[in-house]
């Protein structure tokens, strides 16, 4: 074995496995795997098949951030690196891929600067969060965008979103980021960067086909079709941020899964003359990327949409298709006036994204279909000529990060003038589904935004929603929030440069 490892690995052909096995690189070792359950967790294999138990388990339910993991994919020819929660990922969806967990990070006996500025700036007491922390610190030192100057805060804060600490507070944690930033910016070579054409040649070795025996990995649309005929009770599963919680907290059981993460048909994002085109595989990281550079308030809601590592995995046809009444893209993108294709062997067809929602968790999607990406016009985000839209985008939850919006409202409009025109609204968490608020629009359409307008505003809002109350807030809640939101719209349309300041936390 050499000094790192990597060069007997590369020596190994796979050529010549012949069982249908999964095939990852755990850490520095190829592991091979052979009838697991399709449904077994990351965490539980790492810490029951592996004994490897630096990864703790805190809620199971990609909440608190202790079972943080870093996965190493190969992508256009280089290596990049995601951190994610172990305990909502499954384990087949490692295939072809480096899973890095804590004990891997440091070099004989030096500490990674991850590590290594944690204790340096007592980021850690009883420990139990600490594997976590350091796996989201790695993965920011990973990230080439990341680097010493005025945006790090902010890309601390949004980088550890997702990571709970009960009892040092996170003042040490976030001088520990910087510091480890800091390091890696001077000295930023690492054995993972040194080994990283090693790595790349052993991922890009193994072959991306379906060889697992009870998770399946279609490479193509043709192929899911093939795997649904055969197994019609098998789940889809595209970055189980929705789906893997059936498991971890309801206890269900999967013995087959189908996979979409390997279809290259709905891995995508493009702009025609006259609109987006958005893969549904495409996820939440890479769509905060492309459409928060579009809209600040895009950027904002995205951010708060779950945390990093859930956006590293959830995907935009995962959100569509949970069709969950309080899900953060169906308001946005009806707003915004996207249409949702669906997709069989029968053949594909495109309807308006808010025709799509039917009732609670009820969806216009045939037991054949698939949700194969989403078509956003640019006249919704883009000016040209006369048509110079806006969008606002508001999302109120009890906490600002890691958390499901009680409310979320989008408004997509024009000003002729001092006049609302071309409005369209929608509502997330008012309603049993996502829903466009037709009263509202009907009222505001073509006024002046005056005290009358907004009067008249709150009544239609009343009769386009009757919210319940849930654990999230009370129906009166909504309804007041929901009214608010319409003048925070206002007051910040009339004064651009003064954003307004309203309470966007229930309280
Ligand atoms: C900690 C945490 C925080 C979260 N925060 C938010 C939040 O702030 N806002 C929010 O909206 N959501 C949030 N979620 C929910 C979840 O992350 C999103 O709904 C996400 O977009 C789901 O995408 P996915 O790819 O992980 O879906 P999956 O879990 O893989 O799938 C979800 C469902 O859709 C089906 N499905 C997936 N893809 C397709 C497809 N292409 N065609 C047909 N069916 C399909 C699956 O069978 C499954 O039933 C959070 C979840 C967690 C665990
Ligand atoms: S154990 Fe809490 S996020 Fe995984
Ligand atoms: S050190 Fe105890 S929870 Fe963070």
């Amino acid at each position: 074995m050499s000094k790192t490892g990597y060069t007997t690995l590369l020596q190994f052909d796979f050529k010549e496995v012949l069982v249908l096995v999964l095939r990852f690189l755990l850490n520095d070792k190829v592991v091979e795997e052979a009838n697991l359950p399709a449904d077994l967790t990351v965490l539980e294999y790492l810490r029951n098949r592996q004994r490897l138990t630096g990864s703790k388990e805190g809620c199971a339910s990609g909440d608190c951030g202790a079972c943080t993991v870093v996965v190493a994919t190969a992508v256009d020819g280089r290596v990049t690196y995601e951190s994610i929660n172990s305990c909502i990922t499954f384990v087949g969806a490692l295939h072809a891929r480096q899973l890095i967990t804590v004990e891997h990070l440091a070099q004989a006996d030096r500490l990674h600067p991850a590590q290594q500025s944690m204790v340096d700036c007592h980021g850690s007491q009883c420990g139990f969060c600490t594997p976590g922390f350091v796996m989201s610190l790695f993965s920011m030192t990973k990230q080439p965008d990341i680097k010493p100057g005025p945006a790090l805060r902010d890309q601390i804060d949004e980088h550890l979103g997702g990571n709970l600490c009960r009892c040092t507070g996170y003042r040490p944690i976030v001088e520990a980021a910087t510091l480890a930033i800091q390091t890696t910016a001077e000295k930023p070579s690492d054995k993972f960067s040194e080994n990283e054409s090693a790595v790349l040649e052993i991922l890009q070795s193994i072959e991306n086909d379906d060889a697992q025996a009870h998770f399946h990995r279609p490479q193509r649309l043709t192929d899911l079709y093939a795997v649904r005929k055969k197994y019609p009770k098998a789940p889809l599963l595209a970055g189980g941020t929705d789906l893997a919680l059936e498991v971890t907290q309801n206890l269900s059981q999967y013995p087959h899964i189908i996979c979409l993460k390997s279809i290259v048909e709905l891995n995508y994002c493009k702009s025609t003359d006259d609109q987006w085109l958005v893969g549904a595989g495409y996820t939440l990281s890479d769509f905060l990327t492309y459409f928060g550079a579009l809209n600040s308030d895009i950027k904002t809601l995205l951010q708060r949409f779950g945390s990093t590592q859930v956006r590293n995995q959830g995907t935009v046809g995962g959100n569509i298709a949970n069709a969950s009444p309080i899900g953060d893209l169906p308001p946005l993108c009806i707003a915004l006036g996207a249409q949702v294709v669906l997709e069989s062997e029968r053949g594909k067809r495109q309807i308006a994204l808010e025709d799509f929602f039917i009732d609670y968790k009820k969806t216009a999607l045939n037991s054949d279909e698939i949700v194969s990406g989403l078509r956003i016009p640019h006249s919704a985000l883009k000016s040209s000529g006369s048509n110079n839209p806006q969008c606002k985008v508001y999302k109120i939850s009890k906490r600002n990060d890691d958390d499901i919006s009680a409310v979320c409202a989008v408004f997509n409009f024009q000003m002729d003038g001092e006049h609302l025109k071309e409005i369209k609204v929608a509502f997330g968490g008012m309603a049993a589904i996502p829903k466009r608020a037709r009263h509202l629009e009907n009222v505001l359409q073509g006024q002046a935004l005056t005290t009358a307008t907004l009067a008249a505003a709150d009544s239609a809002l009343e009769k386009d929603f009757q919210p319940i109350s849930d654990a999230r807030a009370s129906a009166q809640y909504r309804l007041n929030v929901s009214k608010n939101l319409l003048r925070k719209m206002v007051l910040e349309v009339k004064s651009p440069d003064e954003p307004a300041r309203v309470h966007d936390h229930v309280s």
